[in-house]
């Protein structure tokens, strides 16, 4: 067997969790050459570029096959491009199925790799669409929701959405812009930027307290999105209990789980078999950009 490298690219402040998430999935990666936040692991089993999808670790925003390393390289509009320092460019992929190169820049090195697109990931390059978060949305919440809606490719206008943790209200301020009634529910304060929209209604108390009531309130709710910072089993817990309190109307939840340590990623698969239990088809882990010590659980019904 040829010698087989694959590379991963994550988020900084993620790189113990996917190194944790690789030893405990993937016993067959060893580890080798890592630059900054791009990692790369020696495979003992023997992978194609028609087979890496089968290793897809929650923590990594792209895995690719290592195909050579070269001092020169013309870069073309189609090829994903990262230096280290600037944002990175490429055209998005478009077609399930189109093989897409990444190219790393490292120092004088052009790393070649390659990927074959799919629907489960993100077109851009290494999964940056490179979103810029408005001077008026009230935090960083605000990217976190429009890229994980962008993933999916969801329409907001009209929907219903219950946004649990919703102060002060980045991802709040987001969905409303997008046309999203939202009922956000926080003990803590909203920013006056979403209480100043007449598509916004807050809850003002803690989820453990909302009740069958309230949630009538949201009639017609489509959408969880929830990015409490309560331990990931009640914050999984609370949002399955809401779930089922919606009923048939629920079609998509967002779930950001928090996992403060590394170790904790051997809990995933846990939240997934938990979440197709409770009734949700589709149910995938996922890195955004703007995540740190966290992932999305994407729960969906059909
Ligand atoms: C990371 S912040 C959420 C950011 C918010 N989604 C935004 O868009 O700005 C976490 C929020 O979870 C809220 N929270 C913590 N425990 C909660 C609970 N038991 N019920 C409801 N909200 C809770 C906190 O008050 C805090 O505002």
């Amino acid at each position: 067997m040829e010698n087989i490298f694959i590379l991963f690219y994550t988020n900084s402040e993620n790189i113990k969790h996917l190194k944790e998430e690789i030893k405990l999935r993937y016993p067959f990666l060893r580890p080798s050459f890592s630059y900054q936040n791009l990692l790369s692991f020696k495979s003992d089993k023997n992978f194609k570029l028609d087979s890496i999808f089968q290793i897809n670790p929650v923590f990594a925003r792209r895995v690719s096959l290592f195909i050579e390393k070269t001092t020169s390289y013309e870069v073309l509009p189609t090829d994903h491009f990262v230096d280290f320092e600037n944002h990175p460019t490429g055209k998005p992929a478009t077609e399930v199925g189109q093989k897409v190169r990444t190219i790393y820049k490292i120092k004088e090195n052009y790393w070649i790799t390659e990927h074959i697109h799919s629907n489960k990931l993100s077109p851009f390059p290494v999964s940056d669409p490179c979103l810029i978060q408005p001077e008026e949305a009230p935090s960083r919440a605000y990217l976190k929701i429009a890229e994980a809606t962008m993933r999916t490719g969801e329409s907001l206008k009209n929907k219903t959405v219950l946004e649990l943790g919703s102060s002060p209200g980045g991802a709040s301020y987001f969905l409303t812009t997008e046309g999203a009634k939202v009922y956000g529910v926080d003990p803590a304060e909203m920013d006056s930027s979403v209480l100043e929209s007449p598509l916004f209604t807050h809850i003002h108390k803690s989820v453990q307290t909302v009740n069958k009531r309230d949630i009538r309130l949201g009639k017609g709710i489509s959408i969880i999105a929830n990015d409490m910072n309560l331990p990931f089993e009640q914050s999984l817990n609370e949002t399955l209990r809401m779930a089922e309190m919606i009923g048939d109307d629920l079609e998509t939840v967002y779930l950001t789980i928090k996992l403060p340590k590394p170790f904790m990623v051997k809990f995933i698969k846990g939240h997934i078999d938990k979440a197709r239990k409770a009734g949700f088809k589709k149910v995938q882990g996922m890195s955004l950009v703007s995540h740190r010590n966290e992932y999305l659980l994407l729960m969906r019904r059909k």
